[in-house]
């Protein structure tokens, strides 16, 4: 089977920055208890879905050396695009000057996997070259004056060109997509409301959801949790990550975190971290790199990967 691999990554955040201190002085809490709790510093706030998925996109382009014009399909993660339609997708398309396919995909902050887990699908099924783009602004779906969901969330997007591995031990080793409805109370936006949830049953079911699921896509790959160099979660909160790591007995150090300055960013969050280990010379061609994010759905969605072309 043909593998799609990581030809090029790029990023983009918004532009204003937003300090625990900052948020202290309107609301009731504190830098201390924000780090204690989360791991959050800073998050960046400010940019329209087409501006900040345009922004990253551009970059991963450049980076993998492919003219917009040949991509074959652009998906889209978002749980925030800036209208109900057209897609986020399809103005970032016509932004880039691009010709094909393009949709969104709503999973919340599982979408990029997922999207990655669709781009493996239709390479091996012949495509070239597909643009994954994960981006949120969940900055406009806070309610700033809650100080239990507002210390959480930023402004964020990531993208990645998806291209055949030119070597055959590269690329996506296994996927696992999964969805929980039973658990879709427990993180909800409405329309005209603000992002409402019960963060303790979040934490707890969200640990499960992403062991389970990293333990899936190594089972399936026929590897073990000890031959991971890499995984790179969701950046929800560094607490869950310390957890699902400790469970699924991958040391701390291997965790790739940016949430410390940039909050939770939902879809944007994966390859925001991913791009964060890679300036950190983390991630090595042959390595082998879980992906895995979970979300209001309650979704879920793991992807293994072996780096490089
Ligand atoms: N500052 C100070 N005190 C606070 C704050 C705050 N910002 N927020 C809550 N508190 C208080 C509470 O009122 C409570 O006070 P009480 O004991 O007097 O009642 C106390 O701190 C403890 O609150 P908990 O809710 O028990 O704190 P917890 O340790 O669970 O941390 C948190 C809360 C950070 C929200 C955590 O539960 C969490 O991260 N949950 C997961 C959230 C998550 O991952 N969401 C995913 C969103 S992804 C998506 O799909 C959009």
């Amino acid at each position: 089977m043909t593998r799609a691999t990581i030809a090029g990554l790029g990023t983009a955040v918004g532009h204003r920055v937003v300090t625990n201190h900052d948020l202290a002085e309107s609301l009731d809490t504190s830098d201390e208890w924000i780090v204690e709790r989360t791991g959050i510093h800073e998050r960046r706030i400010g940019g329209s879905c087409l501006e900040l998925g345009a922004q990253a996109a551009r970059l991963a382009l450049n980076e993998a050396d492919v003219d917009a014009a040949d991509l074959d399909l652009i998906i889209c993660a978002t749980c925030t695009p800036d209208q109900v339609f057209p897609a986020v997708a399809n103005r970032v398309q016509q932004e880039l000057g691009a010709v094909c396919g393009a949709f969104d995909l709503n999973a919340a902050c599982s979408g990029f996997t997922y999207a990655v887990t669709l781009a493996q699908s239709q390479i091996a099924a012949g495509m070239e070259r597909v643009l994954v783009v994960g981006v949120d602004t969940l900055s406009r779906f806070t309610d700033w004056e809650d100080r239990t969901t507002a210390i959480l969330f930023g402004d964020g997007a990531g993208a990645v060109v998806m291209t055949a591995a030119q070597n055959e031990d590269r690329g996506v080793l296994s996927t696992f997509m999964g969805s929980e409805g039973r658990f879709a109370d427990l993180l909800v936006c409405d329309f005209g409301d603000y992002i409402r949830m019960d963060g303790k049953e979040v934490f707890r079911q969200a640990v499960r959801v992403m062991v389970a699921a990293s333990r899936r896509v190594l089972e399936d790959a026929g590897l073990e949790a000890s031959d991971v160099s890499v995984v790179i979660p969701h950046q929800a909160n560094l607490r869950i990550i310390e957890s699902a790591m400790k469970r699924l007995g991958v040391a701390q150090d291997r965790a790739a975190t940016v949430l410390e300055v940039t909050g939770n960013t939902s879809s944007a969050s994966i390859p925001l971290a991913m791009n964060a280990a890679r300036e950190k010379g983390a991630i090595s061609d042959d390595d082998i790199v879980l992906l895995v994010g979970f979300g209001a759905g309650m979704s879920v969605a793991a992807a293994l990967l072996r780096w490089g072309q």
